[in-house]
């Protein structure tokens, strides 16, 4: 069973309590986590995991600062093998236009440019529709589970 790497990025805790939570319920179905909450670059490099990202979108468009060392690592360097396996899901408010869930898009962007494998459809969750992303996380991390190589 694949031990996934949840990276996480988060302002206010809300991408953070949902990374928590899958990793909590979907332990019990006999998955391993590793809920990585301020994530560097060797968190990644030291192993082949899938990589989960749980991260919420500041700024405009932006990558929140738990996550921001590694984007801009990974932007500088090329260490990922290629072929690793990534998804992504991505919490933002529909209400910022252009920008909505662009978080996600940049991290997307980074781990494709590194040789990385996107596994499913990104999640976007948006604050507008509901209050409690682990509701829409946990169905779509049990299917992304089942896509992965
Ligand atoms: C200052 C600020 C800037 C934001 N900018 C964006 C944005 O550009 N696009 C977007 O989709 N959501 C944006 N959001 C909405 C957050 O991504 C959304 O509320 C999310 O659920 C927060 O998750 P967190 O608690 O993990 O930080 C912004 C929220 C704040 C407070």
């Amino acid at each position: 069973m694949a031990a996934i790497h949840i990276l996480v990025g988060s302002v206010y805790g809300g991408a953070l309590l949902t990374a928590r939570e899958i990793s909590k319920q979907l332990a019990s179905e006999g998955h391993r986590f590793t809920v990585l909450e301020s994530p560097v670059l060797n968190d990644l490099t030291e192993s082949d995991e899938p990589l989960l990202v749980c991260t919420s979108t500041t700024g405009q468009g932006e990558v929140p600062p738990t996550l921001l060392p590694v984007y801009q690592e990974l932007k500088d360097l090329l260490p990922l093998k290629p072929g690793r396996a990534f998804g992504v899901i991505v919490l933002g408010d529909s209400s910022y236009g252009d920008t909505f869930c662009g978080a996600g898009d940049l991290m997307e962007e980074v781990l494709l440019e590194m040789g990385g494998h996107k596994v499913g459809e990104t999640l976007r969750i948006d604050a507008l529709e509901t209050t409690e992303p682990a509701d829409e996380a946990l169905p779509w991390v049990r299917n992304w589970i089942r896509q992965l190589p």
